[in-house]
């Protein structure tokens, strides 16, 4: 059986989604949230897992489930309900926290939290979801950083989780082939919950411009239309990658 072929629909690229379980980690953050919706707009079964509760403004056709990537059984729990439904056919692994801090000054606690989270959290959501994919195929998309690419200013000890998340990405991915995609995305920085700190810097928006030759930032919308692609069919020849989207910013 070949597995991830695309199909001549080219104005329909992302159509194998429709019908697709999809499972989406921090799925109430700004990136997770936005991919679960388009998911759900292009009729796949989604399941949101995070640890902070629905918002007001949650989507109804989006199923939120409480679960912490730090916690194998609470995956365990959101991973039998989609089962009773059918094997998982994408994740998308876009929980993570931000604790800025330089490598010399990273306390125990902040590194094994932002290791749990980032990193381990990864680990579990692919072992435990990637268990039935492996049987019946699919696709999976992490979310790495530019911090794991280049080094930044104050992201030394969460740019290291995401640089192991990329070469996570390319392991699993030559282990679960043919049946199974693994991908990952590294954007530079996106105004989000995560960067909202950051982003309300001018300062700090002018030296990013700066860095970046395409003179802007990463949007929803372009994650978005990266998690689409490397989860459907449409990327079917690629895995084990680790697309960076930085304007440029890492080339130089
Ligand atoms: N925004 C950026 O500039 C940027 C840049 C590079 C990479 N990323 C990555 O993109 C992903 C999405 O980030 P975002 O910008 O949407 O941030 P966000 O803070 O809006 O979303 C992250 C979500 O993860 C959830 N989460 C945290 N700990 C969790 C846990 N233990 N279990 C389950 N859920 C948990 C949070 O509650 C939150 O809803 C993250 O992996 C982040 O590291 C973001």
């Amino acid at each position: 059986m070949q597995h991830h072929l695309p199909s001549a629909s080219y104005d329909s690229p992302y159509r194998d989604l429709a019908g697709a379980r999809v499972v989406v980690t921090g799925g109430r953050g700004t990136l997770g949230g936005a991919i679960a919706r388009a998911c759900a707009g292009l009729g796949a079964k989604v399941w949101s897992l995070d640890v902070t509760p629905s918002g007001p403004t949650a989507s109804g056709t989006v199923r939120e489930r409480m679960a912490n990537v730090r916690d194998r059984a609470s995956l365990e729990t959101v991973r039998d309900e989609v089962e009773a439904d059918g094997a998982t056919t994408v994740l998308i692994n876009a929980a993570g926290i931000q604790r800025r801090t330089d490598f010399a000054g990273c306390d125990e606690a902040t590194w094994q939290e932002l290791m749990d989270i980032n990193l381990n959290g990864v680990y579990r959501s692919c072992q435990v979801f990637g268990a039935g994919m492996r049987k019946t195929g699919g696709s999976i998309v992490n979310f790495s950083s530019v911090s794991g690419v280049v080094v930044s200013g104050k992201g030394t000890p969460y740019g290291i989780a995401k640089a192991a998340v990329s070469f996570m990405t390319k392991v699993i991915a030559v282990e679960w082939a043919p049946q199974v995609r693994v991908n990952a995305i590294a954007p530079t920085a996106i105004p989000s919950g995560m960067t909202a700190d950051l982003f309300v810097s001018p300062a700090y928006v002018a030296a990013k411009l700066a860095d970046i030759p395409l003179k802007r930032v990463g949007t929803v919308e372009d994650m978005v239309h990266a998690a689409l692609f490397l989860a459907s069919s449409a990327s079917g020849l690629i895995t084990g990658q680790t697309v960076i989207m930085d304007g440029g910013l890492s080339l130089r």
